[in-house]
């Protein structure tokens, strides 16, 4: 008999849905590793993803988070926390099907305030926070339509967060 390799759960929404965190905790209450594809663009080209925005622009990114996440859910059995946008392009959500993915929904106040956009600023902040909105908006049909669960995560601890999806695996 063959190992099943999947992941346990895969982790998608927008930055400042707390995947990341989220993630490590499911990671250590499951016994299990976890593994980030944002984490393994940047050690694959030894970049951080920033700079790879702004040296080969986006869609160089996108074209190796579609390998990245390809390769991760072929081969990782744990938690696996996909990019905010990964789940954009088609090839992603097709390789999604089958797998138990969860969409950390969040609102934009919390959204904004997790990533360090304070509504103290309106002036310097307002413009980045009007584009996190239509970012969420635009997303938020795809991140519902690749999901097996919705949580959210509005105005709860991830240890919260992350035992109500324990409860679902
Ligand atoms: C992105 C989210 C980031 C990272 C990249 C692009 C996005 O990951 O993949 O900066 O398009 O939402 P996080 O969701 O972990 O911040």
């Amino acid at each position: 008999m063959t190992a099943d390799v999947r992941p346990v759960v895969v982790l998608v929404g927008p930055p400042g849905a707390g995947k990341s965190t989220v993630a490590a905790l499911l990671a250590e209450s499951l016994g299990v590793e976890v593994r980030d594809t944002d984490t393994d663009i940047e050690t694959a080209t030894g970049t951080p993803i920033a700079d790879l925005f702004v040296t080969h622009g986006e869609a160089h990114f996108r074209a190796l988070e579609v390998d990245a996440v390809a390769t991760a859910l072929g081969e990782h059995r744990g938690v696996l926390a996909l990019g905010g946008g990964a789940v954009m392009r088609d090839e992603t959500q097709a390789a999604l099907r089958g797998h138990t993915v969860v969409f950390l929904d969040v609102g934009l106040a919390e959204a904004a305030s997790r990533v360090g956009l304070s509504s103290a600023r309106p002036l310097l902040l307002g413009n980045v926070r009007s584009q996190m909105k239509a970012l969420l908006d635009s997303r938020r049909p795809t991140y519902e339509a690749v999901a097996t669960h919705v949580i959210s995560t509005d105005g709860r601890t991830p240890t919260e967060v992350a035992e109500e999806i324990l409860t679902l695996l």
